[in-house]
Formats: structure tokens, sequence, C-alpha cells
């Protein structure tokens, strides 16, 4: 993508993506319908489905030719990833929108033929919003994020983001690698967006990110912002994420990265 059009797109979407946002704030005290899907714990709102409906439309009205991949259906089925490709997940942190009114996002990646261009995060409630263009760094708000590799960060004194729930026996990760890396960290924090959790590695305000089964839109922003710093993203074997599926994820501190998929996530074979 040339960079007058990169630019071009990026105005364009960070003007939606605060727009979505404002809606979302207006109507964050208003009663809301929280239906679930897949589980008891998997919720889903009509402001999700409300803001998707907004990207999708505006997206598809404005450039035909581009795609929508969105949590909720809305956008398009997609079997490759070739053209333009916005990938969006409209609120990113349901549960905590639901039960806190706080610490969800917005997050849309915008990738060219399957190269990731274009990365916004916007934490709606606290109006902070991270974003990224390929070669160009990273920002929050209008402060330039700078590179992981201005910290020495070791394991011992790494905060990994970590859902509890991988500690508990579950089909996909080995317990015992699981809780060698609770030992092993500084400390582990969960807040509840995977979205929200890139940025904070990109902010460098935290080292590595460990998470089972994640879906496209959960990390297609993400792993833009984290990128243009210096942060590494895989699949929790190390092999490249495939953004037309769901991935088990490892995203660090290039110090930290290869050491937490050798020494402690240890996949089942499911
Ligand atoms: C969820 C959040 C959560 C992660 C889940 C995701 P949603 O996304 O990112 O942090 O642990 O796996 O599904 O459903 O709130 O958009
Ligand atoms: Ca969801
Ligand atoms: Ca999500
Ligand atoms: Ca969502």
């Amino acid at each position: 993508m040339r960079q007058a059009d990169r630019q071009a797109l990026y105005d364009q979407a960070k003007q939606w993506v605060l727009e979505a946002g404002e809606a979302i704030r207006t109507s964050i005290h208003k009663p809301l319908r929280i239906e679930t899907k897949s589980s008891p714990n998997d919720l889903v709102t009509e402001m999700d489905e409300q803001t998707e409906r907004f990207f999708a439309q505006h997206i598809h009205e404005t450039y035909p030719e581009h795609k929508v991949l969105g949590e909720e259906g809305l956008g398009d089925e997609l079997d490759d990833l070739t053209g333009t490709v916005w990938i969006v997940d409209p609120i990113d942190g349901t549960m905590n929108f639901v039960h806190q009114k706080q610490n969800f996002a917005i997050s849309v990646g915008i990738y060219q033929d399957g190269v990731g261009e274009i990365g916004f995060i916007y934490d709606v409630m606290a109006d902070v919003l991270f974003h990224a263009k390929r070669g160009e760094g990273a920002y929050k708000n209008d402060q330039p994020l700078p590179n992981l590799d201005e910290r020495d960060v070791q394991l011992e004194a790494a905060l990994i983001g970590l859902n509890n729930f991988w500690t508990t026996e579950n089909p996909r990760v080995e317990t015992k690698g699981i809780h060698a890396l609770v030992r092993k960290a500084r400390g582990t924090r969960s807040y509840g967006s995977a979205a929200l959790e890139f940025a904070y590695l990109a902010e460098g305000i935290m080292d590595g990110y460990v998470t089972m089964k994640l879906a496209p839109w959960d990390i297609a922003a993400g792993m833009i912002l984290l990128s243009e710093v210096g942060g590494i993203t895989t699949r929790a074997d190390g092999r490249t994420v495939n953004l037309l599926q769901n991935n088990s994820i490892i995203a660090a501190h290039p110090n930290i990265h290869e050491e937490l998929y050798r020494d402690y996530i240890i996949l089942k074979n499911t």
C-alpha cells in the first residue's frame, strides 16, 4: 500500500473509531439487552452489534471493494485475506463492558493482502487511542511509543498477561508449564480485553501475554501495534499467526518470547 493511500485510509478509519467510541460513551448508562452466545459467560449486547454494523455499513459504502471480518458476523465471509480487509472487534472485553462499564476497547486492524497496515485500539471510556501504521511507529494518543529493546527485560522481572483460566486443568495447555511461569515471572495480570493487553505490551507496561484460542479480531490491531515497537507475536508453538482461524498466542518483548514458548507453554495435542 502506498504511503499516501495508507494515510488517507488511516484518517478515515480514525474518524470512525472515535465516532463509534463516542456513541458507546453517550449510551453507557442506558439499560442493555444482554444475551449469551457459546456459553453462559460468552456475552453479547446490542451495543456490540450496533457498533459492528456502524463499521460494516460505513466501510461497504465508502470502499465497496474492501472486506470486513468482524466478531458479530455482520461483515463478510472470508476464505482468504487478499485485498484490503478490515478486521473489527466492535467491543473487545464485553464482560468488562457489561460488568464494569469500562476497560473495553474498539479494535480495528486493516490488512492489505495479509500484511498489517493500520491498527487502532481505542480504550473508549478512558478516551485513549493506541494507533500504528506499518513502518511509521506506534502511538498512545499523540505520544510515540519507544522501541521495546530500550528496556532489558528478563522473565524474572517481567509482568505477564495471563487469564487465570489457563492455570486450571484445561484441554489446551499443560498447567505444570503455566504454574512454572507464574512462579518465575515477577507478576501476572489479567485485564479482560486481549486488545488492551496488546496495547499495554506495546506501551511497555507489560512484557508478555500468553493465551489460548484467540479470534482474529482479538489480535489483528494489536499485532500491528506491537510489531511497530519491536515486539513479537506468534502462535503458542512458535509458528506464524493465521488470521483466518483461532490461534493460541504468545506475544512478548523480544527478550522473553522464545523462552516463553520453549520452556513454559506446553500445548496438549487436541
Ligand atoms: C474476549 C476478550 C478476553 C479474551 C477472550 C476474548 P470479547 O473478547 O478479549 O480478554 O480472554 O478470549 O474472547 O468477546 O470480549 O470481544
Ligand atoms: Ca465476544
Ligand atoms: Ca474480542
Ligand atoms: Ca467483541
